[in-house]
């Protein structure tokens, strides 16, 4: 007789039958930097989070190293915008120190540093292009991208990873990096990348909310998952190395599609707002955190996430290395 439940009698048992795994070595940790002097900023709606000036971003990476994470996916806020965002591409800019910083120090060395390029922290609007006439502009914004692409590999970014939704963005990064001798530099674009609610608390962190309007005519509709599959296969053909799809936890389906489509690896990003709910429902005492965040984590690789991208990567390391969720 069938009987499903043999497979499930004890934990050894259950434990060579687990088909996914979430692996330390996978997750991706948010880190958000800012320009002045021994700042820890906390973020009020992401608990656990801070904004660090550079000469205390070691505590952070210190935190990092001991839980054995090692990749970090680093933000800017600079301390002026401008309508060009140039911040973003400015040699000196907030994220081109803080990847100097941790290629100098010998402890940070060897953690992937991956730098997130887009415009909206480094623009006076809070838009992710260029605007002229209340429209944000595509081809126009796409050198300023380039040119922030190519600073960040100069400062000694690993990997870079376009957030901006701009049309042909991987494929004017791809072609201004290989131009400046970073063909080895990897892209990891946000492709399927939503106009999200989930993103609130991001905006307060990174200071990055828009002054008007919002980003619908360059983020996808939550509505359109087909629309996702196009967005990706035009990247992969633009010189994509991974895709990220954005938000996670509402959008699984979308890591399915992907993983069942396309031979490349996906990063999933369990995004601020998923984050926040689990945090405030765990201070609340109304969930269990860690099996919360265990099983969240898990349904990404299920989905057919390779990597995670999530603000829960510290203490979900501790919890891996504990095995006992
Ligand atoms: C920048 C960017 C955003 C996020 C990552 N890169 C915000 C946005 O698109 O408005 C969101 C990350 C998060 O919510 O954790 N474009």
């Amino acid at each position: 007789m069938e009987r499903t439940r043999r497979l499930r009698a004890s934990r050894t048992v259950r434990d060579m039958v687990r088909e996914n795994h979430v692996r330390v070595e996978e997750l991706i940790y948010p880190v958000f930097v800012i320009e002045g002097k021994n700042i820890c900023n906390p973020v009020n709606s992401m608990p656990g989070i801070c904004q660090y000036s550079i000469d205390r971003l070691g505590e952070e990476l210190d935190r990092v190293v001991q839980a054995g994470v090692r990749a970090v996916l680093l933000f800017g806020i600079p301390e002026h915008k401008d309508e060009a965002g140039s911040g973003a591409y400015d040699d000196n800019g907030i994220v081109q120190q803080a990847i100097r910083f941790m290629k100098r120090e010998e402890k940070y060395r060897e953690l992937v540093v991956i730098a997130d390029v887009c415009l909206c922290e480094y623009t006076s609007h809070g838009h992710c292009g260029l605007i002229r006439d209340g429209i944000i502009l595509n081809d126009e914004t796409l050198p300023l991208l380039a040119k922030t692409a190519v600073s960040y590999a100069k400062a000694g970014a690993d990997m870079i990873a376009p957030s901006d939704m701009m049309d042909k963005r991987v494929e004017a990064i791809r072609g201004a990096l290989d131009e400046g001798g970073f063909c080895q530099i990897p892209i990891m674009a946000y492709s399927a990348k939503f106009a999200s609610s989930f993103y609130g608390p991001f905006r307060d962190a990174a200071h990055s909310a828009p002054g008007f309007g919002d980003r619908k005519t360059y983020q996808m509709d939550p509505a359109n998952g087909r629309e996702a599959l196009r967005e990706v296969e035009e990247d992969i053909l633009e010189g994509a190395d991974i895709i990220i799809a954005k938000p996670a936890m509402a959008y699984m389906d979308i890591i399915k599609e992907i993983a069942l489509n396309y031979n490349i690896p996906i990063a999933a990003y369990n995004v601020s707002g998923e984050y926040a709910m689990v945090k405030a429902a765990a201070q609340k005492g109304w969930i269990d955190e860690k099996k919360i965040v265990m099983e969240i984590l898990t349904g990404f690789k299920r989905a057919g996430a390779k990597m995670i991208i999530t603000y829960h990567a510290l203490e979900a390391a501790e919890w891996i290395k504990e095995e006992n969720h």
